[in-house]
């Protein structure tokens, strides 16, 4: 059984479904409806093949205690009524800690993927998501050798396994479609390719506080070239509360894109600003140069080999964004694209039904 609930989760979901059937395995999937627009939502499972969930609990939005409480008060009867041999739990959400707590209290065998990632920022819900979420699963499945460190450095090495990044096959597969066909910039006409920047900025600790997302649209406002914010709706919600206008300077707000069209928005433009982890690594993968508005990052293999700068405070943002082009590098830490396929082969072989 998988359980997802917000954007990055179907992005995940896919491959592993995929690898799933292929193996001729079962799969449940439950929706928690923590995200429910369809832009956030029924989007990907149409462009990614992903089937329709079997169960959807829609607790929609609200504060942390409320939403979590709400998948955790329904997950138990979903749970006995599929009675799943594994509950494959994904990333940082309140989706992945409500599901994997209500799991472990039920014994049922949880899953975790992309375990081991930490920021080391104890102030970030995402960060106390993942923690939380790995002390409580059977099986942690890492996507990098950093995560792997950091599992057996809290004393979950041997529940832990590397299976590389299940991102990484979506876009790799993605990726192809959009070159096969042409590759074409989504915004052509408006802005041309290699000419703007892509950017996202949804993460709390940049959107809540309202002084704080004003400098960050400040410094984007600034910018040496138009910078395109794919408005996730809590950021647009911040900023309409606060009467800080998206449309200032070189910065204009439009939609949110499904995942082909972000990719070719991407692959288009003369580089990303973000804060999001997913968006941090897709330009990694895709080689455009990323700008991250933090001050950590989970994906530290992007900062070290050169092609992703944490930046902060506006002169940062500016400075970084100006940077000259990195070095090319060949690195794969993200794996080979089969990460989906050593998952569910590592779910069935310890927690499968037939499993020692
Ligand atoms: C959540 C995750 C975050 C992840 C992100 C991906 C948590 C704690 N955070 O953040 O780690 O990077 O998803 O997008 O789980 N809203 C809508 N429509 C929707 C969903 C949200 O309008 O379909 C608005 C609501 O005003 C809501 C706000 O966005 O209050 C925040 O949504 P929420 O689900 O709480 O967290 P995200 O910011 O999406």
């Amino acid at each position: 059984m998988s359980v997802v609930g917000a954007r990055p989760q179907f992005v995940k979901l896919a491959p592993i479904a995929h690898s799933i059937t292929e193996l001729g395995h079962e799969h449940v999937i439950v929706h928690t409806g923590q995200h429910y627009d369809p832009m956030l939502s029924d989007v990907f499972f149409r462009d990614l093949g992903i089937p329709a969930p079997d169960a959807h609990l829609g607790v929609g939005s609200g504060t942390h205690g409320v939403q979590t409480g709400a998948i955790l008060a329904q997950m138990d009867e979903v749970l006995e009524r599929f009675r799943p041999d594994c509950v494959l739990v994904y990333g940082d959400t309140n989706s992945t800690l409500a599901a994997a707590v209500s799991a472990v209290k039920l014994h049922f065998p949880v899953a975790h993927l992309e375990a081991g990632l930490r920021s080391f920022n104890r102030a970030m819900p995402e960060e106390h998501n993942r923690v939380l979420t790995d002390h409580a699963a059977d099986l942690c499945l890492a996507p990098t050798e950093v995560a792997m460190r950091h599992l057996a450095s809290e004393g979950l090495a041997e529940r832990s396994m590397l299976v590389g990044d299940v991102m990484t096959d979506v876009l790799y597969q993605v990726r192809d479609r959009v070159l096969e066909t042409g590759g074409a910039n989504p915004f052509d006409g408006e802005f041309e390719s290699g000419g703007y920047y892509a950017a996202t900025i949804h993460r709390a600790e940049n959107t809540d506080d309202p002084e704080r997302l004003r400098e960050v649209v400040d410094a984007l406002s600034q910018a040496d070239k138009p910078v395109v914010l794919l408005a996730h709706p809590r950021v647009r919600a911040k900023a309409e509360a606060h009467g800080i206008p998206l449309e200032q300077g070189a910065l204009t707000a439009r939609e949110p894109l499904a995942y082909p069209q972000l990719i070719a928005a991407v692959l288009a433009s003369a580089g990303v600003v973000t804060d999001s982890g997913g968006l941090q690594k897709e330009a990694f993968l895709l080689r455009v140069p990323c700008t991250t508005v933090r001050r950590e990052t989970e994906w530290v293999e992007t900062v070290e080999l050169g092609w992703n700068v944490l930046a902060n405070t506006p002169d940062e943002i500016t400075a970084a964004l100006t940077r000259p082009s990195p070095e090319p590098t060949d690195a794969a830490p993200y794996g080979d694209g089969r990460a989906a396929q050593a998952a569910v082969a590592e779910i069935v072989a310890r927690l499968g039904s037939n499993a020692g």
